[in-house]
């Protein structure tokens, strides 16, 4: 299993009208690995990851999970992977543990199985104490981890997550990336796509940097930073007091200029383009 590659991208293209919006992107996936597909809005990582989980068809170039030809072989790759975003699925009216029981019936389990499936996964992602009630009343947290839940069903040997954790509280996000962390632990390979650098940093073993359909670097986060060279370093303070010592430290680190703006009760403090060796880094 060691280095082996399970998913391999090859010179991938993908217009939409004349925009070309994922150009000539070649990478790979190794078994049992977190890789991270990091872009701003509009990068091409959504495009990229539906054209590897064969809802979009690529115009030209090759893509393989686990030897498997999305393309001509769409059946048999479908059963490699398990893909996060099924939450409007997801019935709102039933509990955690019923809608479990349903998509592992969906799944192909049998009746009994399913149960133990759905019983085992509420355990895993520490939802068993709220696993009765209806879904209608879980937080944003307890369904992102119920999705990841879900699809988590067949056991599938890849999983893709679209924006694990865009729109999730701090703490929220680390209990996702904890999931996640042990999904892989398990066995599983994750193929991620995030805006945030720092999750990226945080979660994947690799990462690919995508910008404009493109792919400007491809490696561990650590080298990457320093091929990019421009850094940032952004925090996000529960408290609005804290502000100030924070910025204080920030200009302590930096010759460049700290920002601090308020969003959300959030203050967020950055320092763009600070160079490597500045300080710590997002
Ligand atoms: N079905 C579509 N038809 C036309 N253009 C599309 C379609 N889907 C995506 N695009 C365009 O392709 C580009 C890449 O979109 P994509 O959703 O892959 O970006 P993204 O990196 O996932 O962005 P975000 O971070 O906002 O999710 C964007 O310019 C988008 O407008
Ligand atoms: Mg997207």
């Amino acid at each position: 299993m060691v280095n082996q590659q399970i998913i391999e991208v090859q010179q991938v293209q993908k217009k939409f009208g004349d925009e070309l919006v994922v150009a000539d992107v070649s990478f790979n996936v190794q078994a049992g690995e977190i890789f991270g597909l990091l872009g701003p809005n509009g990068a091409g990582k959504t495009t990229l990851l539906k054209m590897m989980t064969t809802l979009l068809r690529q115009d030209s170039g090759t893509i393989r999970l686990n030897g498997y030809d999305t393309l001509t072989q769409a059946r048999a790759v479908r059963q490699q992977f398990g893909l996060t975003g099924q939450t409007a699925m997801i019935d709102q009216e039933l509990s955690a543990r019923e809608n479990l029981i349903i998509f592992g019936r969906l799944n192909g389990l049998n009746r009994n199985t399913a149960k133990a499936r759905a019983d085992e996964l509420l355990r895993d992602f520490s939802l068993e104490h709220s696993a009765q009630r209806p879904l209608s009343t879980f937080s944003g947290g307890m369904r992102r981890r119920l999705d990841l839940a879900v699809s988590l069903i067949s056991r599938p040997k890849i999983l893709f997550l679209d924006e694990p954790t865009t729109g999730l509280d701090p703490r929220t996000r680390s209990e996702m990336w904890t999931a996640i962390r042990q999904l892989v632990r398990q066995g599983s390979t994750v193929v991620l796509t995030t805006q945030y650098l720092e999750e990226a940093d945080q979660l994947a073993d690799r990462i690919a940097l995508l910008d404009h359909g493109r792919l400007k670097a491809l490696g561990p986060v650590t080298a990457l930073k320093q091929q990019v060279g421009g850094l940032k370093l952004q925090l996000a303070l529960a408290q609005a007091q804290a502000t100030q010592p924070a910025q204080r430290i920030m200009t302590q680190l930096t010759t460049q200029p700290v920002q601090v703006s308020d969003r959300d009760r959030l203050s967020t403090i950055g320092c763009k383009r600070c160079n490597a060796g500045d300080g710590p880094d997002s």
